[in-house]
């Protein structure tokens, strides 16, 4: 079972630090300066089992601090201005409220799992040692339970959510308010703007997202699903060439 069993933000709201306005035609403005770093997705063999592995720390010098979400800024992952000018769809198409819709329950031996396909950033941790699905109907053994666990709660978008079938608890990973630029080395593309422990997302016109654990918001400018990524990152192969890059300090604009 994991040690990480929690209730996501109860003890310390972090809308009360941080926040992230998606801007209608723009970049992403940050409030707060969170830490904002490289998480590359880590599926092979290493210690702990599969992962994100944290890397350069990108600094937030301006509050707010504008992050790209077309795709095409020469500064990423700052903003610099290339939305006005770039051919990019800006619309944010997903619903303000949560929805079942499409949403599946697997009942297993000991858990169940949430699936919300709507959410998949095709990160693949469901598959990392075995699938989740299989691992979930096997629950009543140990080995299979911890992993059905630890795969669910690394989903960065929150597509899986794993829940003991008695108590009905979900697993999280009890994540310190953050963002995560994602990294897919293994399939040699970047992913989205990680939320991480519960940050507050809105829009400019002052309405609010329903905040949550994990979430991804699209960087690459393509999801069909603004502000959320859909996995689009992955079939273009988008690239941010951060993992080669120093980065530079962030500046007004
Ligand atoms: S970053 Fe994932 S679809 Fe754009």
């Amino acid at each position: 079972m994991s040690d990480h069993k929690i209730e996501p933000t109860k003890k310390d709201n972090p809308a009360d630090r941080y926040g992230v306005v998606v801007t209608e035609k723009g970049p992403y403005l940050v409030y707060g300066r969170p830490p904002l770093n490289l998480q590359s997705i880590r599926l092979g063999p290493r210690p702990g089992g599969p992962g994100f592995e944290e890397g350069t720390r990108f600094e937030m010098r301006t509050d707010p601090t504008a992050l790209c979400r077309c795709g095409a800024s020469r500064r990423k992952p700052y903003c610099d201005g290339t939305h006005a000018t770039t051919a990019w769809d800006p619309t944010l198409t997903a619903p303000m409220q949560e929805t079942t819709a499409g949403r599946t329950v697997i009942e297993g031996a000991t858990l169940t799992l949430e699936d919300n396909p709507r959410r998949c950033t095709l990160a693949r941790f469901c598959q990392a040692e075995g699938d989740v699905r299989s691992l979930v109907g096997r629950s009543d053994e140990p080995e299979s339970r911890r992993r059905a666990v630890h795969e669910a709660e690394l989903c960065p978008g929150g597509r899986l959510t794993a829940r003991d079938r008695q108590s009905g608890e979900p697993f999280e990973i009890l994540y310190e308010p953050s963002l995560g630029l994602i990294e897919a080395p293994s399939i040699g593309a970047s992913g989205g703007l990680w939320l991480r422990g519960g940050i507050t997302l809105r829009r400019e016109d002052g309405r609010t997202y329903a905040a949550r654990n994990r979430v991804v918001l699209c960087r690459c400018g393509r999801s069909a699903d603004k502000p959320f990524c859909d996995g689009t990152h992955a079939s273009v192969k988008w690239r941010d060439g951060l993992e080669e890059r120093v980065p530079e300090p962030a500046t007004e604009g």
